[in-house]
């Protein structure tokens, strides 16, 4: 099956002061059509970087390089303008943590919506409308036209992400990318907002990426899972099985470090030493964990690679 989807060998470096920090390396994901992923690792793994390169949203002093970068088997043009344009709006949407960051607060969210329709398909007005009025319904909305001419401040957190979920949704795109997009979210209105995007985007056959520090998202929403540290990917499968049969001691280590019904009864395992900062990291060292006497055997035991680093 052709990937809608396909990286090979992504490296992002940060240029900061003449020096190159390396915040991911040789990144190989996929994604398939009908297919949710999820990216699922600790914050400063370099799961938004992922996401950004493939926009060509990444900050101004990041540098990537890959071997592939591929939507629908075409290389992606970062160059070519018009490409770029039609793949941001009408073949990869994203959406963003905060829904504030991604609503215009002066107009009313269902224009906004509409606007993705009015941009880059030939509807007529009254069917852009009614295409939004029939999302509205799908996504819980009990009066879609109230909400319609509502504006964003007049929205509760969890309404708003379900239009900004609409406005990734409308136009139909073969690739929706959610980074944390729910993390801002109390855990009831988060588990509907799942559930929305789940079923909107299986019903769909949209691919999926969905990026989440969060094991039960990632467990109850993808298909795969790739598991990030430090900008790499340690270990990737079908999300059952990295859960129930984890083949790295850094996944075994992040599971066994989710609290409650895991481990209820016993300590709460903690993982030794947190993701370091990039300007912490130099080339070739990866996983450059600090090394120290009591954290030495339980690092070297879950990443063999620092056995050749003298302490
Ligand atoms: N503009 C920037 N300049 C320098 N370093 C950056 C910049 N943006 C990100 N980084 C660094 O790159 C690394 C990866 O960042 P990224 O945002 O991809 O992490 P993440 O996995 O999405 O984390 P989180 O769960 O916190 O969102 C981090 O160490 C981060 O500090
Ligand atoms: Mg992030």
């Amino acid at each position: 099956m052709e990937a809608v989807l396909n990286i090979e060998d992504l490296n992002v470096d940060f240029l900061i002061q003449g020096h190159e920090y390396p915040a991911v390396e040789h990144l190989s994901l996929y994604v398939n059509k009908n297919e949710t992923i999820g990216i699922v690792g600790e914050s400063g793994s370099g799961k938004s970087l992922t996401a950004k390169t493939i926009l060509g949203i990444l900050p101004r002093n990041a540098i990537s390089h890959y071997q592939a970068l591929e939507y629908k088997g075409q290389a992606i043009d970062f160059d070519n303008q018009t490409s770029m344009q039609n793949l941001r709006g009408n073949e990869i949407s994203m959406i963003f943590q905060d829904p504030l960051s991604s609503l215009n607060p002066l107009l009313k969210v269902g224009k906004q919506v509409e606007e993705v329709l009015a941009i880059h398909k030939d509807y007529h007005s009254e069917q852009r409308r009614k295409m939004v009025f029939d999302l509205f319904e799908q996504v819980g909305f009990n009066d879609p036209e109230k909400i319609y001419h509502s504006y964003p401040h007049e929205l509760s957190g969890g309404m708003r992400q379900r239009v900004v979920i609409c406005m990734a949704i409308i136009a139909n795109p073969g690739l929706i990318i959610a980074d944390e997009p729910t993390t801002a979210l109390d855990t009831t209105i988060q588990k509907q907002i799942l559930d929305i995007l789940h079923h909107l985007t299986k019903q769909k056959g949209n691919a999926l990426m969905l990026i989440s520090h969060d094991w039960g998202v990632i467990a109850n929403m993808t298909d795969r899972v790739y598991v990030m540290y430090a900008g790499r990917v340690v270990e990737t499968g079908p999300t059952k099985e990295v859960i129930e049969n984890p083949q790295h001691a850094y996944t075994q280590g992040l599971l066994n470090a989710i609290p409650s019904l895991l481990n209820k009864g016993k300590k709460l395992y903690s993982i030794p030493f947190r993701v370091p900062s990039i300007n912490e990291r130099e080339k070739g060292q990866w996983p450059y964990i600090k090394l120290t006497q009591e954290n030495k055997d339980e690092v070297e035991a879950m990443f063999p690679e620092v056995r050749s680093w003298s302490v």
